[in-house]
């Protein structure tokens, strides 16, 4: 075998699939509504792309400090203190390119072979996939949109093995938008309190939250829980920075050092650039963030409306992220359509409408809709998965 066991063993991102067959439609003249994209429809701000511009020319081009510039870790240090009461110095906060290699590099370093890392299903595609690649074992905690798609903290009980080393949580989440509360963090994070299980908090959808929704970091619940923390956040979602590759982690001390070894010897500092502009991101103007807040809520409102009135779909109102998770499994029969794939294939096929089978997610009977689109495209989107589903 040429390819080693463990890269057999996992997939290329569906996501990402799903993403570049549309494309590949698309360049083929089909015309297909895109609603499976994970990143905002809005440019990156000007003032942030000034800095890169800026950058450039001052020839801010050379390797930097393996975690980050010092000047970049202040500014995130200062931001997890406004936003999140999170006290932590530099040393105890690394960047790197993209939320995602924050979490795989944390999920490296704390993950030995054989243990047993905790999620919930709806999850977001990579967990599963990176505790694989660390030789870890994923134990799934199914919920449902019955109970907001949370888990109950008698169901992370019921779960819990001497092997047990990791809890990941995503909050906002993708692919679902749930989101814990203060309280729910409490209680669930309450059964693992006294036990040296640690906690992976992945909170990058933080900035994009509705109807007053507080967001709160599991690491500010207390001391115990905040030395057992790794909170990943970045500027992808936030600032409309996919492309740039910026994400971030803060952790205890030993952890964030352990993920700048791993980091150091595999893709060293993220982009000078791109963290030129996340400075600017954290200390400029935040107007644009609240701009594509406010337009994500509208759009979340009228297409979750638009989704409930048809016959036969429930639909969770999700509290931040940009997707909405339908329950599709009443249009399952024994001919056609007898899963998500089959459902996500007929609306493409049958309406020209790209959305995302909910098994990818590792959750059955389900389709993703990302509404990180135009609204024109998501009013003429769903009219068009409601005749789609007529059909059936
Ligand atoms: C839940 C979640 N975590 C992490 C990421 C990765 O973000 P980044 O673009 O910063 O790598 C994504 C991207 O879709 C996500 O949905």
């Amino acid at each position: 075998m040429v390819i080693s066991k463990k890269v057999r063993e996992i997939s290329l991102s569906p996501t990402m699939k799903a993403a570049a067959l549309v494309k590949e439609l698309q360049t083929n003249g089909e015309e297909i509504i895109d609603l499976t994209v994970g990143e905002p429809d809005f440019s990156t701000p000007q003032n942030i792309k000034n800095a890169a511009i800026l950058a450039l020319n001052n020839n801010f081009t050379k390797y930097t400090n393996n975690a980050g510039t010092i000047e970049l870790r202040k500014a995130i240090a200062k931001k997890l203190e406004l936003d999140n009461g999170l006290i932590y110095s530099p040393e105890e906060i690394i960047v790197s390119a993209g939320a995602k290699q924050c979490i795989y590099n944390a999920i490296q370093s704390l993950v030995c072979i054989g243990d047993e890392v905790i999620v919930s299903s709806p999850y977001y595609v990579s967990y599963p996939e990176m505790v694989t690649l660390a030789q870890g074992k994923t134990i799934v905690i199914p919920t449902t949109e019955i109970n907001g798609f949370k888990i109950k903290p008698q169901s992370l009980a019921e779960v819990i093995t001497e092997k047990t080393k990791l809890l990941i949580l995503c909050s906002p989440c993708n692919p679902t938008g749930t989101a814990y509360t203060k309280e729910e963090l409490q209680e669930l994070i309450g059964v693992i309190e006294n036990t040296n299980i640690h906690i992976l908090s992945d909170e990058i959808y933080e900035k994009v939250v509705y109807d007053d929704f507080r967001v709160f970091s599991a690491a500010a619940l207390n001391e115990k829980t905040k030395s057992k923390t790794v909170t990943i956040n970045g500027h992808s979602k936030s600032y409309s920075m996919t492309g740039w590759r910026l994400g971030y982690a803060a952790g205890p001390q030993h952890i964030i050092s352990a993920m700048g070894k791993y980091q150091s010897h595999s893709t060293g500092n993220p982009s000078s650039i791109s963290q030129a502009a996340a400075l600017e991101a954290l200390t400029g103007q935040q107007e644009s963030v609240e701009t594509a807040r406010k337009e994500f809520e509208r759009r979340r409102n009228f297409l979750h409306s638009e989704l409930a009135s048809i016959n036969g779909i429930t639909c969770y109102k999700p509290e931040g992220a940009f997707y909405l998770f339908p329950n599709i499994s009443a249009f399952f029969n024994s001919n056609t359509i007898k899963n998500s794939t089959d459902l996500a294939i007929h609306l493409l096929n049958t309406a020209k409408v790209a959305v995302v089978p909910g098994i990818a997610f590792g959750a059955e009977g389900y389709i993703r809709i990302s509404y990180s689109t135009s609204m024109e495209n998501l009013i003429e989107g769903v009219e068009r998965i409601k005749n789609a589903i007529e059909k059936i």
